[in-house]
């Protein structure tokens, strides 16, 4: 289809769609989410000239991975965006099935956008080439085309370039599978975008002490923080443990060191980023005041999606809040971006026995929770948050099934953030040593409810509306 068609027929799908997701209750405040259709991955995220920049997955056409596109917002403060122009629509045959994942740059002074062109055949085999798209003076972008072919000794899952630049040049990582069906990350360098020269592969499944890691790796991200070198990334086929890799798909890091000149690195342990029910395909920047931050998609691939109800109304999937990135005893510490804090409004605070804390309305809001003792909370009916002093379970019913399922995290806990909004948590744990993302659909409007005999201290901010311009 040529791209006119294309964006003709994104338009009729958003004009006619457009008031129904709008009118949904859960949609959400202070979240972004898609006009209509369905959101995934974010992508080339960039602060450039004092804006930031965030593209994403869209399917604009229906609530279903289907051919992707490239939605794009933009903001000065990280709370209020402005839609800014469709910037990919999968017209080209080197596309022709999703303008998928990928990063910006700025090179030149222009925002240049590095993408993944999926291509699938009638066979069911599939192939990827990686495109790049440079911004013109209408802040549209034209492609420039492949820039690099499907390297051999890979299948055709080869895809979500993150380049950044070190020195002089530009390197890029690729997330791969190997023809031994090994999840891997490759690690590329240019000298201009244009033409790539391979370094290898960094690390993977079966590499660097650890063993069976998956059958494909996607959206990796490498970056440094505080003098360590972080690679991010989202490793498919890990069989679920009793307390860890819960989610059909996982996304983690490893920390280590890169060597840019002979393209190795060697790293540590893998550690998962988020251990909610939604969490996938992060994607980080540097701000132009010197702080990492990471953007992740409150979803996961794995088809119990779409029992979510927003699909009723069009419309599907979410992003997490922006989150500010430090390291901490070799860990990463993750904590809502300080910008946040202007969303709050009127502050409310509790002392004193669980079961006797006032129910508040937790529909837009912050929540604080400071203890060490147990304590259980009911969130709009239908997801409970339980710590009993060792482990901290979060709770619901699988929509697809009906059957319970929990995630958890183990530890010694003293502080919680909840920020909530119509149909989303994020919990960050020990100010941001751990996260628990998940959507969830409350009984409107949503109210939180202790019960437990031990003390709680508590504290609530309502949470201002204001995503989209
Ligand atoms: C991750 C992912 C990426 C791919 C994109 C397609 O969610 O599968 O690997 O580029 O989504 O939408």
């Amino acid at each position: 289809m040529t791209e006119v068609s294309l964006v003709k027929q994104a338009l009729r799908s958003v004009v006619a769609g457009q008031v129904k997701a709008a009118a949904d209750p859960w949609r959400p405040g202070w979240h972004l989410a898609p006009p209509v259709g369905l959101l995934n991955d974010p992508n080339g995220f960039v602060q450039h000239q004092g804006r930031y920049h965030l593209f994403y997955q869209w399917n604009p056409l229906a609530c279903a991975h289907g051919s992707k596109f490239w939605g794009h917002w933009s903001s000065t403060d990280l709370l209020h965006w402005r839609h800014e122009p469709l910037a990919l629509a999968p017209a080209e045959a080197y596309e022709s099935h999703g303008c998928y994942s990928g990063s910006a740059v700025v090179d030149n002074g222009k925002l240049t956008l590095i993408y993944t062109g999926n291509v699938k055949y009638p066979d069911g085999s599939r192939t990827a080439f990686q495109c790049l798209a440079r911004e013109n003076a209408e802040g549209e972008f034209v492609k420039a085309g492949p820039v690099l072919n499907l390297p051999e000794g890979y299948t055709g899952h080869v895809r979500d370039p993150k380049v950044w630049k070190f020195g002089d040049s530009w390197y890029m990582v690729l997330g791969a599978q190997d023809l031994g069906l090994q999840g891997k990350v490759l690690l590329l360098r240019s000298r201009d975008l244009l033409t790539w020269q391979s370094l290898g592969e960094i690390a993977g499944s079966e590499m660097n002490g650890l063993g069976p890691f998956g059958y494909m790796w996607e959206c990796p991200d490498l970056f440094n923080l505080s003098g360590a070198d972080v690679l991010i990334f989202c490793p498919q086929g890990l069989p679920a443990q009793s307390d860890s890799y819960l989610n059909t798909f996982q996304s983690g890091y490893v920390v280590g060191q890169l060597d840019h000149d002979k393209g190795q690195f060697s790293h540590g342990d893998f550690h998962e980023l988020d251990v909610g029910f939604e969490f996938y395909a992060p994607q980080t920047t540097l701000t132009d005041d010197g702080r990492r931050l990471l953007i992740g998609w409150m979803g996961i691939p794995d088809g119990d999606e779409f029992y979510q109800p927003t699909v009723e109304h069009g419309w599907i999937h979410i992003m997490t809040c922006p989150r500010e990135l430090t390291f901490n005893a070799g860990k990463i510490i993750q904590r809502p971006a300080r910008e946040l804090c202007h969303l709050r409004g009127k502050m409310q605070q509790w002392q004193g026995i669980a079961q006797e804390a006032p129910v508040w309305e937790i529909t837009h809001a912050e929540v604080e929770i400071v203890t060490d003792l147990p304590f259980h909370a009911d969130l709009g009916g239908n997801l409970k948050l339980v710590w009993d002093g060792e482990w901290l379970r979060l709770s619901r019913n699988n929509r697809r099934s009906g059957e319970p399922e929990q995630r958890v995290w183990r530890g010694a806990l003293h502080h919680l953030t909840l920020l909530c909004d119509a149909s989303s948590v994020e919990i960050f744990i020990n100010d941001g040593q751990a996260v628990m993302s998940s959507r969830y659909f409350p009984v409107l409007p949503a109210q939180l409810t202790f019960s437990g005999k031990q003390p709680i201290t508590l504290c609530r901010w309502s949470l201002a509306d204001c995503v989209i311009e």
